[in-house]
């Protein structure tokens, strides 16, 4: 037989060591995952988390620190590297891999900015005509608040331009509010530099869906999509978090629907990447908001989101690492598409007391594995920390991912509580309603 383009390619890197970098529960997911590959030798995690010490290496070097992480892919002969978190994209950790000759996987600074600035976003989505609410930026406070003032449609969203972890948007109902975020944003600086600069968005009505594609530039490989729960109690109550629960697929979700986020979005953001000359070999994942007018961007992440991540790669059937390889190469275009589970697959969070305010840290976690027992289960691990006694203790706001594969969404989403109610800790709360919101009377255009 003659071996097809792919197999000769990597034939030279077989059995090759990868880098994950992060510690939460998208890069126990992506070791997980990426520890499967009949091409993967071991799998290194930094820093890592407990549930990563499961799969991978941990290696003690922080997921921020550039020129660390370039040193130990070197030193560890790293065959590709695989970059979770915003943070050390934007400040230019692909670039510096990438000019040390490791395949990278996550896009070069330049690439990074559809993250790390909503106005940047914002300018490239109206000069390409990609859908997304309308908008102002401001880098003064006075003239953010008359502005403000003088609006009589509400409510309107105020959000801080830079990086903020999940903590720089804010869904105003009036001007008073919407001022008071002006002030603790631009003159109290609450999220630092973030917030030097605003933008002022419409609000969109709708319904939200994250859609992450892979793509090196040329190709797109669209994953299957999913609906995260961001507030953090039932019912969509109380405050926004990074994400409480996930569902992959989407049951209102049709093809029609995601041709239109295909045509509409993903492939003119393509296009205009290639037309400003911005390099991209990663996850474009966008944040989107579904109504009868079709898709809007509401956001663009540069990497893979998180909760998605836990249940998304449960339903990938193919080896991830031709596709996380290919993408780092620009050679996506070469690979068959990727085969996916029809099943469903229902994540739900556990959090710390207190999340996503202050939180407790330090308790001790039982159950763990017992809940994977839990036919389909498979727990990922995000703020947790290994003890010198192989303890597990808690270590962030989100601990712990509960995901769990079903034939229908109501065996996933038993399944995934029956397995998160095996785990214990002192201060744990999750929601009790992921996989539970009813589906929207019609969405998208024309469906
Ligand atoms: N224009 C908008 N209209 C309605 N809701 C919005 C809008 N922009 C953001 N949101 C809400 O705020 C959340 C966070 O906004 P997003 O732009 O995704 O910022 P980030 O993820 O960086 O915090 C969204 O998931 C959505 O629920
Ligand atoms: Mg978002």
């Amino acid at each position: 037989m003659v071996p097809s383009a792919l197999t000769r390619s990597l034939k030279i890197h077989t059995r090759m060591k990868v880098l994950v970098v992060g510690g939460g529960g998208r890069e126990h997911a992506l070791a997980w995952k990426i520890a499967q590959s009949d091409l993967v030798d071991e799998v290194l995690c930094a820093p890592g988390n407990a549930g990563t010490a499961r799969v991978a290496r941990n290696v003690s070097v922080s997921a921020t620190d550039v020129p660390g992480l370039v040193a130990l892919a070197r030193e560890e002969g790293v065959g590709l590297v695989v970059v979770g978190p915003e943070d050390p994209l934007c400040a230019g950790l692909a670039d510096r891999l990438r000019a040390a000759g490791i395949d990278t996987f996550g896009p070069g600074a330049s690439g990074a900015r559809l993250e790390g600035s909503k106005q940047f976003t914002k300018e490239i989505c109206d000069r390409h005509r990609i859908p997304t609410g309308g908008w102002r930026r401001f880098d003064r406070a006075g003239m953010a608040k008359s502005y403000l003032q003088s609006l009589d449609t509400w409510p309107q969203v105020v959000k801080a331009d830079g990086l903020a972890a999940g903590k720089g948007v804010f869904v105003c109902t009036d001007a008073t509010e919407a001022c008071t975020v002006v002030d603790m944003l631009m003159e109290e600086r609450s999220l630092g530099a973030a917030g030097s600069t605003i933008v002022v968005e419409e609000f969109l009505e709708g319904q939200e869906l994250s859609v992450m594609v892979l793509t090196d530039g040329e190709t797109l490989l669209v994953m299957e999509p999913a609906v995260d729960h961001k507030q953090a109690h039932d019912g969509d109550k109380g405050p926004n978090t990074g994400g409480m629960g996930v569902v992959t697929p989407v049951p209102w979700v049709t093809r029609r629907l995601m041709r239109q986020v295909e045509q509409r979005v993903l492939i003119p953001m393509l296009h205009a990447l290639q037309i400003e000359e911005i390099p991209f070999r990663g996850v474009l994942y966008a944040g989107l908001m579904i109504s009868d007018a079709g898709p809007r961007v509401l956001e663009f992440n540069v990497r893979f989101g998180d909760p998605e991540t836990q249940v998304v790669m449960r339903r990938f059937a193919s080896d991830i690492v031709p596709y996380l390889l290919g993408t780092a190469r620009g050679t996506l275009g070469e690979l068959e598409p990727a085969e996916w589970l029809r099943d469903t697959v229902v994540g739900v969070v556990g959090a710390a007391e207190g999340y996503p305010g202050e939180y407790r840290r330090g308790d001790e976690i039982s159950g763990l594995d017992q809940a994977d027992e839990v036919e389909g289960a498979v727990v990922f691990q995000a703020g947790t920390k290994l003890m010198a006694d192989r303890e597990v203790t808690t270590n962030g706001g989100r601990v712990l991912c509960a995901t769990a594969i079903g034939s229908d969404l109501e065996q996933a989403r038993t399944r995934a509580y029956e397995s998160l109610d095996r785990i214990r800790w002192d201060g744990k709360f999750c929601r009790r309603d992921i996989g539970l919101r009813a589906a929207p009377r019609s969405v998208g255009s024309d469906l």
